[in-house]
């Protein structure tokens, strides 16, 4: 991780040696909070207000109390103009009360560079017993600072010679990768798994389904069984940092990254670059 420019803490900046946060806050203790990662280009941040309204979102399932997006917004915006391209990373502590999360949370805000980021994705399937496979419940959808089981799922993917991995549900449903969302071709439509089944609402995975929507590629949101991925034509990883990256291998099968995955990748940077006014 390399961070650029200060770690703000709360909007004050720090370097990033000095930025620290209580050992008594629940962030720390429980993993209890709420985060973002958001990609800037030159110096803007791609849908900076969906970004701000999911981490409202995720502070609310928390019961926490509305974050001020107006200065979390300002806070960002400055880290990305230090950044220029980078990933800017904001954290709501849920503070130093258990009982009351979020009375002081500390809000953390910084950027980083871009990390690199092979060709294509090596992924391994893995059961994820922790995700409830499409049935609601509270913190359904909420980016929460508990990510411990995701990151261990990625360890044990690499540890067998993967990139990461790809979770699939209780029931047998694709859900995600830990950091990312997933998608694929076959017979021509882009197919992913609907918001429904409790994975997060990506906003990179919704703004490659408004790009392949610009392209006239259909569409389709579903529940699907693990073998629906394995068997597709093409598979892409997609998330703020990933942003549209080939999966060139599932277990034992592989994929070649082929048309739409160009065309699909070139109808997102086309939708970012847009979107953000180059
Ligand atoms: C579990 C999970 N799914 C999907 C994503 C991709 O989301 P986004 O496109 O908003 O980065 C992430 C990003 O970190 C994630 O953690």
């Amino acid at each position: 991780m390399a961070v650029v420019g200060s770690v703000l803490i709360d909007g004050e900046p720090f370097a990033p040696e000095d930025a620290s946060i209580s050992v008594f806050d629940i962030g720390f203790q429980r993993g209890y909070g709420c985060f973002e990662a958001m990609r800037s280009y030159e110096g803007s941040i791609f849908r900076l207000d969906a970004h701000l309204e999911r981490l409202a979102r995720s502070a609310a399932k928390l019961h926490m109390p509305e974050p001020d997006r107006e200065a979390i917004g300002t806070w960002c915006r400055s880290a990305a103009a230090t950044a220029g391209d980078g990933v800017v990373r904001a954290f709501i502590s849920g503070g130093t009360d258990a009982k009351a999360p979020g009375t002081n949370s500390r809000i953390v805000v910084f950027a980083e560079s871009v990390p690199p980021m092979p060709d294509a994705l090596a992924l391994q399937t893995g059961v994820a017993p922790w995700h409830t496979d499409g049935e609601w419940f509270e913190l359904t959808g909420a980016k929460g600072l508990s990510y411990g089981f995701n990151l261990v799922a990625s360890l044990v993917a690499v540890q067998a010679g993967f990139d990461d991995a790809l979770l699939i549900g209780r029931r047998g449903h694709v859900l995600e990768g830990p950091t990312f969302s997933i998608g694929w071709i076959s017979n021509g439509v882009f197919h992913t798994p609907a918001i429904e089944i409790g994975i997060l609402e990506s906003i990179t995975r919704r703004a490659v389904i408004d790009a392949a929507g610009g392209i006239g590629m259909t569409v389709r949101e579903g529940i699907y069984n693990v073998e629906a991925v394995m068997d597709a034509e093409e598979v892409v990883a997609m998330s703020t940092v990933r942003e549209v990256l080939p999966v060139a291998k599932i277990d034992l099968q592989t994929y070649q990254p082929g048309p739409a995955t160009s065309r699909l990748k070139q109808a997102f940077t086309g939708l970012v670059e847009r979107e953000l006014g180059r």
